[in-house]
């Protein structure tokens, strides 16, 4: 471990799919951070919390080594680094779904070849740059393939015959399609999540983490959080709530000169979608307002 310091360390992916949205996600968290000339380390100017602009791929690795506390990757890169290490050596644990840039673990195989399952990949080269996920798969399967690690341009393989079948991150699906490859079985759901060191090695510094994640668990909580106002009949109100996605408990409040009616304020924490909005006025509600929630400290 590297000396105590006052200060957090969030590892972001200098360049890539999550780069933006985690950057804007802790700017949400009112982090504002100046730039190093060399852009690799952004010093935080709101509060003692500084960013590591990284390969994602390094990010785990440099939470093991004591140099930051706290990182944002994909879910595939925090697995495939836990399924090749010796598990004391890892020193961080899952902290929460950050809930963007979903993708999934793929194999994919020749458009033209049909897919019969599992057993069709044995005895073939599968080219990946997660080759301890591949082989934990593999394994689980029953089946022996041979893993060909790759650590980039992983969909050409087939093409250029150094291997039979891929196992790569899909999202939108265009790198597959654009290669002439089909999904044909999913290894893992991925998505961004934040990773950090556990609470024992965080020491003095336990404040400072607890109020960033009490702000990010307010972010991810609202975001698709409305607060919805309407008026109704006090005797109209508890089966107008029952339809209510995710509710928390309403604030009532009485309106001058209408003895009977009730103004409604509520925060949902789903969508509130156009039928549903219909469904509440055909029971009764008024004045409908669907407003959006930016901030929550519950
Ligand atoms: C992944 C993967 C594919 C592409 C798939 O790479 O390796 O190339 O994204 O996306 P698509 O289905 O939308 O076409 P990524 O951007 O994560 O880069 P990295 O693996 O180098 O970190
Ligand atoms: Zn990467």
């Amino acid at each position: 471990m590297s000396e105590p310091r006052e200060r957090l360390r969030i590892a972001v992916q200098k360049s890539g799919r999550l780069s933006e949205s985690s950057i804007d996600l802790l700017a949400k968290c009112g982090l504002k951070f100046r730039t190093s000339r060399d852009k690799l380390f952004c010093y935080g100017e709101s509060l003692p919390i500084d960013l590591l602009l990284v390969r994602d791929d390094d990010i785990p690795g440099l939470i093991d080594q004591g140099v930051c506390e706290l990182g944002i990757v994909g879910r595939n890169v925090a697995r495939e680094y836990r399924a090749g290490s010796e598990p004391s050596s890892v020193t961080w644990n899952e902290v929460c779904d950050l809930g963007f840039g979903p993708c999934r673990l793929s194999i994919a195989i020749p458009n033209e070849e049909e897919f019969t399952g599992a057993q069709q990949l044995a005895g073939k080269r599968i080219a990946t740059s997660y080759p301890n996920l591949l082989r934990e798969y593999l394994l689980k399967q029953g089946v022996e393939a041979s893993v060909v690690v790759l650590n980039g341009a992983v969909e050409i393989a087939p093409k250029l015959g150094t291997a039979e079948y891929i196992c790569d991150l899909v999202s939108s699906g265009s790198t597959l399609q654009a290669n002439q490859l089909k999904e044909v079985a999913v290894m893992l759901q991925s998505e961004a999540i934040l990773i950090g060191t556990r609470q024992e090695f965080v020491d003095a510094r336990g404040p400072l983490l607890d109020t960033l994640l009490r702000r990010l668990e307010g972010i991810l909580r609202v975001r698709e959080s409305k607060l919805l106002m309407f008026k109704s009949a006090r005797q109209l109100l508890p089966s107008l709530l029952r339809h209510l996605p995710d509710a928390e408990l309403p604030q009532l409040s009485r309106i001058d000169g209408a003895d009977d009616a009730l103004g409604v304020q509520v925060v949902c924490h789903q969508a509130i979608t156009w039928p549903l909005l219909e469904e509440l006025k055909r029971m009764g509600a008024s004045q409908i307002l669907v407003l959006p929630v930016e901030k929550m400290l519950a």
